[in-house]
């Protein structure tokens, strides 16, 4: 198979694409042809050498993919060669061929073509785990998501309010605002030049959100703990603001609030499978009733896999950016 390869963890000019063997699947594990894969801000942690594959998975970068199923390991029954598929990935994605176990295999929501399903894996089932699964977010509620105009920020707005809550985000661009409030956002605040607290506050009678989904860890904790309401839960999926802060608890306990951290690429294969099948159960009827739109800045060919990385560094892109092998 082709695969993206590193010679040594550093910059973009790093990465290259090499022949290796192809995977073979093992019991209760198919083999995926990949159509595509997406690049994800952890693969750029990973090629710098700070994000290592957890044991067991590929060294290869990659944590999704679509494609069609080549080859079944022993005891699959629920899938067939030719069966079109996209799937959440430990590793892998940036080749040609992925093994991944069955678990992890979902199938393409209707009405979305096969390459652009590899925009859908990792966003769906980080924003509906945490979001949904985790934080309990109602339709009745106030949900601030961080970072609207990213992979995980334009899925999320268009989840949150297809489920009838209230969204707020912050964005760093004009143009990332305007997508956010055309993708669902009541209001997308410039992190630059407003104070989100304030802004979320004043929107809602002082009440705050009831959700936080926040990609920026200790830079933002202070002021997400603040903007909490009362019974708020406020979730840490990233740490692009560092990830040592000081928390005070004598404000979160006035508020009775929650501060959750998870990781989805590190969980056990059994909670993976059951976010991906309640992600099937309750997102992907939304995807095929065009609730939600899958939001992709660039494809590109996985020979340019340097020039997506830069894009996704440099924040220059809405959504996400995908490789095709
Ligand atoms: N824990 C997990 O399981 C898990 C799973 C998936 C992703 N993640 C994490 O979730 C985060 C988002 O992932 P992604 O794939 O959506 O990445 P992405 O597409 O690169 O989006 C990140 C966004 O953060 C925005 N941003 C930068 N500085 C900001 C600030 N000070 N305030 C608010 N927004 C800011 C950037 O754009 P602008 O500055 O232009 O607005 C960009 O749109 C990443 O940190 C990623 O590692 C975690």
């Amino acid at each position: 198979m082709r695969a993206v390869t590193q010679s040594a963890p550093g910059g973009v000019e790093t990465l290259s694409v090499s022949d290796l063997p192809d995977p073979v699947p093992g019991p209760g594990e198919v083999l995926v042809d990949v159509a595509a894969t997406a690049v994800n801000r952890a693969d750029l942690l990973q090629r710098q050498g700070f994000y290592p594959p957890p044991p067991g998975a590929s060294e290869v970068m990659g944590l999704e993919c679509s494609g069609t199923i080549a080859a079944v390991g022993e005891g699959v029954e629920v899938w067939s060669v030719g069966d079109e598929v996209c799937a959440l990935l430990a590793g892998g994605g940036y080749a040609s061929k992925v093994v991944v176990p069955v678990g992890q295999v979902m199938p393409v929501p209707q009405g979305i073509d096969l390459v652009t399903a590899a925009a859908l894996p990792e966003v769906a089932c980080t924003v509906w785990s945490n979001v949904f699964m985790v934080a309990g977010l109602r339709p009745d509620e106030v949900f601030l998501v961080h970072g609207g105009g990213g992979g995980i920020g334009t899925f999320a707005i268009q989840l949150a309010a297809a489920t009838g809550a209230r969204v707020f985000t912050t964005a760093g661009t004009e143009g990332k605002r305007q997508r956010c409030v055309e993708l669902g956002a009541e209001r997308a605040i410039d992190y630059r030049e407003e104070d989100f607290v304030e802004v979320v506050r004043a929107a809602t009678d002082g009440r705050g959100a009831d959700v936080v989904l926040d990609n920026m860890g200790a830079k933002y904790l202070a002021r997400n703990v603040d903007v909490l309401a009362d019974e708020g839960r406020l979730v840490v999926i990233g740490m692009q603001g560092g990830s040592k802060a000081e928390l005070n608890l004598g404000a979160l306990l006035a508020k009775r609030g929650a501060v959750i951290a998870t990781a989805l690429r590190s969980r056990p294969l059994d909670g993976k499978a059951r976010i991906c099948a309640s992600v099937v159960e309750h997102v992907w009827p939304l995807v095929a009733d065009g609730s939600i739109v899958p939001v992709v800045s660039a494809t590109l060919p996985l020979a340019e896999v340097a020039e997506a990385h830069r894009l996704v560094e440099s924040s220059e892109s809405v959504g996400k950016v995908l490789l095709t092998p």
